[in-house]
């Protein structure tokens, strides 16, 4: 499904009735990673799961800050009527859902971050932005598979799971993934908003995350009034798709 807005076109999947459930997804992939989620979740709640802004077939690819991105989410709610939801975020995900939730905490009913970090990027983080940038320029998309996929899944990861990771990134333009590398490399530091949630918090990391380090996310959880964190096994970053069950399950007893 879509929906037309001044910034561009959002494409969605909406599915299951219940209370609302937005998921946002991680870098440089699309709403479909969500995909092993699905079955749990529609059968009590209303998912929405948008791609974001040149991901998946959301356009066109424009620059954005993750604070745009969070008021973009909320006018994209605003267009489905929803007032009030449960917010899941993935990594870059994450990276959204915090800015989401300091500019609109009314509208959020429960928060999962997951494999995500509440901080800015270091120095050093930052000029690996900036290199990624300038190879996406020089190399197109072509470079980011073998750029991110060791990154974003275990050691010896499962070859179903590196079709549809692969296939999610090859799908996505050079532009879209630039701009997104731009606004995560400019994201503010969410750190201090987490002792000031006052929503229900979930933080889940997969064990073997070598983006998000687990212990920073078990801190994260820590920092928050009430946090619960829950540790994904046999996963690495995309803890989602590596053990949907483990997953779904922290996530189906934090939900309901
Ligand atoms: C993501 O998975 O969304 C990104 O890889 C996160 C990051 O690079 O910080």
């Amino acid at each position: 499904m879509k929906i037309q807005f001044e910034s561009g076109t959002v494409n969605y999947l909406d599915q299951g009735a219940g209370p609302a459930v937005l998921l946002i997804h991680a870098f440089p992939l699309n709403h479909t990673m969500w995909q092993p989620q699905l079955a749990t979740l529609t059968s009590r709640f209303r998912v929405i799961a948008p791609d974001v802004r040149g991901f998946g077939e959301s356009g066109p690819p424009s620059p954005w800050t993750m604070e745009e991105m969070a008021n973009n989410m909320a006018e994209f709610l605003d267009r489905l009527r929803i007032s009030e939801s449960a917010v899941v975020g993935l990594s870059m995900g994450g990276y959204i859902s915090l800015p989401y939730y300091s500019q609109y905490p009314q509208r959020v009913r429960q928060l999962v971050l997951a494999d995500t970090r509440a901080r800015a990027d270091t120095e050093t983080e930052k000029a690996a932005r900036t290199d990624m940038i300038a190879a996406l320029e020089q190399g197109g998309i072509a470079i980011l598979p073998g750029r991110m996929i060791p990154r974003l899944l275990q050691p010896d990861p499962s070859p179903d799971v590196v079709r549809l990771v692969r296939e999610m990134i090859e799908t996505t333009g050079v532009s879209a993934a630039i701009h997104a590398v731009a606004a995560m490399r400019d994201r503010a530091d969410s750190s201090t908003l987490l002792r000031r949630l006052q929503c229900p918090a979930l933080v889940i990391a997969g064990q073997n995350d070598l983006i998000t380090n687990i212990e920073e996310s078990r801190a994260m959880a820590e920092s928050i009034p009430g946090g619960r964190f829950v540790g994904i096994s046999k996963a690495g970053h995309l803890s989602n798709l590596e053990n949907p069950e483990e997953f779904n399950r922290a996530l189906a007893e934090f939900l309901l």
